[in-house]
């Protein structure tokens, strides 16, 4: 408690309204005698409730339950024992030791802005930097990879982990495999969701990914493909699905309070930023493509380099004004970071400030946790809804056109870098990628996983496939069987289904299978 708002009612800061009046009846408003009516010229008392009416903006289409915090990124500048301007030239990674200011939100995906954040869900891990060239949004979550790997199938993606439209019916499981059995590129996924890591046992202890590839630029213009890894320093841990309904039976909302409560008693959550490289190139040696972000690289082929690590020790002032309103996105790139031709992350790239235009208004960049901080912002951008200042115009504030003779913002002397990239000749398509290889990872990941971890898995697969139709329950256990015997096995008992049963199903139409995928598909089990 502040002096200001301790001690006797005379002594403390006085309430206003938002033009400046003092209020000196906070607790009545206006009327013709003790009983009413109300009389319409109440200013204080309208305003109070039509400003209150207005309290909500929009939640997040997806995402809406997180928490956001701060602190700093400190750099290693180096990639292994090379100087990591041999990689990129993005300045925050250049000098040993050096600090950049960033801002975090944790989230989960389905769920609305006050659901549980203990729901079975991949979890969100969005990080802006505020570096001297400008933000760096790297928008990512905590399980490597995706559902779905070309972006125009994400608001169908998002509708089956949505409630029925009809009925608001929460029980989603026969819409979420409805859409998993025709969709196989989500089994890598899969396996993660539904392994003990689709519930973390809290923000700090989890993994955050990149996700999609991007690609690093040097000074020289050459490019490398590139992968983000975020490892906690308290390492990871998960809920079994008893443990975490046992807490969400008192508490929705104990991951935020776990970080921040962390956070305010000193106990700094950290993480060190790894990163794999490529060539960049389409690697026609690799069973998948690199731009596919259904699928992991290989650690024992693509390295993991520590090039830095984050450090939270802030915990935001208002909940509102900087978590609500934070605004991240895949297109917000600095000097030395370029995208690759992943075709989620073009589809990304458009959403996202899409989505904040209508969710926060057009100016969301003027809020302060959205404003670029390391440098001064100068633009010819003017009004819309909500403007509160004009960005820095230069000398002649008239001229907010460019170019002109008269004055006003000039384009940069320095021509700037070089566009660097792929020469491309094709033909436009509309096609899947051609290595989709959709079992063999998810395959590799159940294998690679402890026992426990398999026992888990099963257990949440059988839950809640038992709760699907029974065509769809097939279509799961062939595609679990075609990922890993043992997998489609100990998933089909628990539903009553063989090999057998389901030996005889026909690939899906929209799969191209290999020779190798159609000779285990005949002889399925
Ligand atoms: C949030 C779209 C894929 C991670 C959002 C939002 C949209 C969106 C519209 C809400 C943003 C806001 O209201 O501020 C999409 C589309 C995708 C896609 C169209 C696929 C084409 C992904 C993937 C990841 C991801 C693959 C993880 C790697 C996130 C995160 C947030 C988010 C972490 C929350 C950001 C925050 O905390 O404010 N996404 N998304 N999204 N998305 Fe995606």
């Amino acid at each position: 408690m502040t002096d200001e708002t301790a001690g006797a009612p005379q002594d403390r800061a006085v309430l206003t309204t938002r033009q400046g009046h003092p209020v000196f009846d906070n607790q009545n408003q206006r009327t013709i005698g003790s009983r009413g009516p109300a009389t319409l010229e109440n200013y204080h008392f309208m305003e109070k409730l039509a400003h209150f009416d207005r309290e909500r903006i929009p939640e997040r289409v997806v995402h809406a339950r997180g928490a956001t915090a701060f602190g700093y990124f400190e750099a290693t500048g180096k990639l292994g024992d090379e100087p990591i301007a041999r990689f990129t030239r993005a300045k925050l990674f250049q000098e040993a030791g050096k600090r950049t200011e960033l801002a975090i939100r944790f989230s989960t995906v389905a769920g609305g802005r006050d659901s549980s954040e203990l729901a079975r869900d991949p979890r969100g891990f969005a990080v802006k930097f505020y570096t001297e060239d400008g933000n760096w949004d790297l928008v990512g979550n905590n399980l490597a990879v995706f559902f779905i790997r070309d972006a125009i199938k994400f608001p169908d993606f998002i509708h089956s982990q949505k409630p029925d439209p009809v009925s608001f019916e929460r029980q989603v499981a026969n819409r979420v495999f409805d859409f998993i059995s025709q969709s196989p590129e989500s089994l890598h996924m899969v396996t993660l969701v539904f392994s003990p890591r689709g519930l973390p046992s809290s923000y700090r202890t989890m993994q955050g990914f990149g996700v999609n590839t991007y690609k690093w630029v040097n000074a020289a213009g050459e490019t490398k493909l590139v992968k983000y890894h975020w490892i906690p320093k308290l390492g990871v841990k998960s809920l079994t699905a008893d443990q975490a309904a046992e807490l969400q039976g008192t508490e929705l909302g104990t991951h935020t309070r776990d970080l921040y409560e962390a956070i305010e008693r000193g106990d700094h959550p950290e993480w060190e930023l790894k990163v794999q490289l490529m060539d960049d190139n389409d690697h026609p040696e690799l069973d998948f493509d690199p731009l596919d972000d259904t699928k992991v690289w290989p650690e024992n082929e693509f390295p993991l380099h520590t090039i830095g690590k984050m450090v939270l020790d802030r915990v935001p002032k208002n909940f509102f004004a900087e978590s609500e309103q934070i605004a991240f996105g895949t297109g917000v790139l600095v000097d030395g970071l370029d995208f690759s031709d992943d075709k989620m992350l073009v589809g990304r790239t458009f959403s996202y400030s899409d989505t904040q235009r209508y969710r926060v208004g057009p100016n969301y960049l003027q809020l302060p946790v959205n404003q670029a901080k390391g440098t001064q912002v100068r633009t010819n951008q003017r009004d819309g809804q909500m403007a509160f200042y004009v960005d820095d115009a230069g000398a002649n504030p008239h001229v907010n056109y460019e170019p002109s003779i008269t004055g006003g913002l000039a384009e940069s002397a320095d021509p700037g870098p070089r566009e660097q990239g792929p020469v491309i000749n094709a033909r436009l398509t509309r096609q899947r990628i051609e290595r989709t290889d959709d079992y063999t990872q998810a395959g590799q990941r159940y294998l690679l996983s402890e026992q426990w971890e398999r026992d888990d898995l099963v257990t949440n697969l059988v839950g809640q496939l038992s709760q699907c139709d029974r065509p769809i329950q097939e279509r799961m256990v062939w595609h679990l069987f075609m990922c890993e015997d043992e997998l489609g096995r100990r998933v089909g008992d628990g539903l009553g289904i063989s090999a057998d049963d389901v030996r005889g199903l026909a690939p899906l139409a929209t799969q191209t299978l290999t020779d190798a995928e159609l000779e285990r598909a005949a002889n399925l089990g």
